[in-house]
């Protein structure tokens, strides 16, 4: 399977995972979702990371994005591992990891990189829209957990510019100016923008956020 692109509609499966048989449309409902997976079962790494995307449940909640991880082993194994991370971590997994035992999923968003490991996924990011599109992609090697506060600042990106003809700067955090989208001239920007458009280059116009 050709790797997926921006804007290619996610394709959609039915899976085994620690909480039944899921399928992701139906997972997603109109939320946005976030689509992570991980090498494998008791490992390092991604006991960190799946206790890390935990306690970010409730922030992933407040931006309606729902989380799904996916690791190639089974049901039996993701249970007991959720069990150690739930400890080790001290908090409390409750979203599904799906069991890609045949690589169903992993094949179909091409989460296996037979370079870095002929079996074992890499670290892939897909943030889905509510429309079902493919908004971003990240991938990582097995030996670099993700960063999740990232994941939150590009899904407040992708929402921001998703309502507002606005695009967001380098290291933007959510309540910091934003920059006029270049489609925009000048002109019509200091009418969209009430609170006042600071043109620094004739393409480099900058705006408070509009929905602060
Ligand atoms: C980990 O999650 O720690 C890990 C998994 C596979 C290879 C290396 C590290």
């Amino acid at each position: 399977m050709a790797s997926l692109k921006l804007g290619d509609t996610a394709p959609n499966f039915t899976a085994n995972s620690s909480i039944g048989i899921i399928n992701l449309y139906e997972y997603l409902g109109d939320s946005w979702g976030i689509l992570f997976s991980h090498p494998a079962d008791f490992t390092p790494v991604c006991t960190t990371e799946l206790g890390t995307a935990a306690k970010f449940k409730k922030e992933f909640d407040l931006r309606n994005v729902n989380i799904l991880a996916l690791s190639v082993d089974g049901v039996d194994s993701h249970l007991e591992w959720i069990k150690d991370i739930n400890e080790v971590q001290n908090t409390f997994v409750d979203f599904p990891i799906i069991a890609d035992e045949d690589r169903k999923v992993s094949d179909l968003y091409d989460m296996i990189h037979p370079n870095a490991d002929n079996t074992l996924t890499v670290r892939s990011v897909f943030i889905i829209s509510p429309d079902k599109k493919i908004k971003l992609t990240l991938t990582y090697p097995a030996s670099t957990g993700r960063n999740f506060y990232e994941l939150l600042r590009v899904i407040d990106s992708l929402q921001l510019t998703a309502n507002h003809k606005v695009a967001t700067p380098a290291n933007w955090q959510n309540g910091e100016n934003v920059v006029v989208s270049p489609a925009i001239s000048t002109t019509d920007a200091k009418t969209i923008f009430s609170k006042g458009v600071e043109e620094i280059k004739p393409y480099l116009r900058m705006t408070p956020d509009p929905t602060m």
